[in-house]
């Protein structure tokens, strides 16, 4: 029988998860990823230059699960001023793989928030020193809370260092590091973060490289999650050389990731890269194995992380209520 439809607006989805629920199912999933049974079939993008404006589809469904979504995210840089809609928007449609019906639409934000921050905790996880009590993060926006519950959940941090070229949105975040607990200390340069810290997150936009070589230190865990485009990149280059690289795609991360710029120059290529996260996940290689090694986590966003974050959302609305129903498109 045809079942109805469930809308998902921002409103109704913040605060159904939790980052420790999340964080298994993504651990879940890139171990299904690194068995291969999922899939995942490469992002596409509509481009519309006359509007400044791209749309990346991601489709993506982990078998084992009976789980399958397709999320659509559109970046149209006019958007705020001319139109007054925030310049990223992102919807995700659940599809049932037995019968094929849309199941759900919803605001993309918060699973991409949860899902991103868990990712970067997965890798924190399997890749950085257990004795970790420092959190640096550079780059405060959106994605800065979802990182800090994902790190906090997977390992006991003491301190948390900020920074942001906003020293607002820093202070923003070292607050509320210090409400959960922790001392949170917003940072004015990136290099008293970098140089403090045991497990570093960037998360900015930045196409230029903020994190130096030299600031950078023997037992440091890095997660590169900021860049999702050709040209972008937060770190400089040689610091790939010394590190353990973990990518969480190699066609992703190489086009898009951390590695896109080295990777586009022939500075790095695919023998740099020691695994990816999934081979990690599911057991086939070892994650971090002495205390000495940089390690680093290149992570562009993977369809199958949204996949199991949206159902999980999804399953939550539907046993509160949340949202609203409407009658199956096809009637
Ligand atoms: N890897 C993934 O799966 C994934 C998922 C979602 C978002 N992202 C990417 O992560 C980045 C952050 O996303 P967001 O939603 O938090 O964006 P956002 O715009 O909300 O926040 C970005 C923050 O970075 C700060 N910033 C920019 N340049 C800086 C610099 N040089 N030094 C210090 N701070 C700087 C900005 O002031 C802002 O606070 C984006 O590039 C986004 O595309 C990646």
């Amino acid at each position: 029988m045809a079942r109805k439809l469930r809308v998902l607006r921002a409103s109704d989805l913040n605060g159904t998860l939790q980052m420790k629920d999340v964080l298994t199912l993504i651990e879940q999933a890139f171990a299904e990823r690194g068995l291969g049974r999922t899939q995942m079939p490469a992002k596409s993008y509509l481009r519309f230059p006359e509007h400044e404006g791209v749309l990346l589809i991601m489709p993506g469904s982990v078998q084992q699960l009976e789980q399958a979504a397709v999320k659509l995210i559109n970046v149209h840089t006019r958007n705020p001023a001319e139109h007054g809609l925030p310049t990223l928007l992102s919807t995700i449609v659940l599809i049932s793989p037995d019968t094929g019906e849309p199941l759900c639409i919803m605001d993309g934000a918060y699973v991409t928030g949860m899902r991103t921050g868990a990712a970067a905790g997965v890798a924190t996880k399997l890749l950085a020193r257990k004795d970790s009590r420092v959190l640096g993060i550079i780059g405060a926006g959106f994605q800065g809370p979802f990182q800090l519950e994902a790190v906090r959940n997977v390992l006991q941090l003491e301190e948390v260092l900020v920074n942001d070229r906003v020293p607002e949105k820093a202070k923003a975040l070292a607050a509320l590091a210090t409400s959960l607990g922790l001392k949170g200390r917003a940072c004015d340069t990136a290099e008293e973060v970098v140089r403090a810290c045991d497990v570093l997150t960037t998360a900015t936009p930045s196409d230029t490289p903020i994190v130096r070589n030299e600031w950078v230190h023997e037992g440091m865990h890095i997660n590169c999650v900021g860049s999702y485009a050709a040209g972008k990149q937060e770190m400089e280059a040689s610091i790939l050389k010394r590190a353990r690289v973990v990518v969480d795609d190699w066609e992703q991360a190489s086009h898009a990731g951390e590695i896109n710029v080295p990777v586009s120059k022939g500075e790095f290529d695919r023998s740099g890269v020691y695994a990816e996260l999934p081979e990690i996940a599911a057991g086939l290689k070892s994650g971090r194995t002495d205390d000495t090694t940089i390690t680093v986590f290149d992570t562009t966003g993977l369809a199958i992380q949204d996949v199991v974050t949206a159902w999980a959302a999804y399953r939550v609305a539907e046993e509160k209520g949340l949202g609203f129903q409407i009658e199956p498109l096809f009637t």
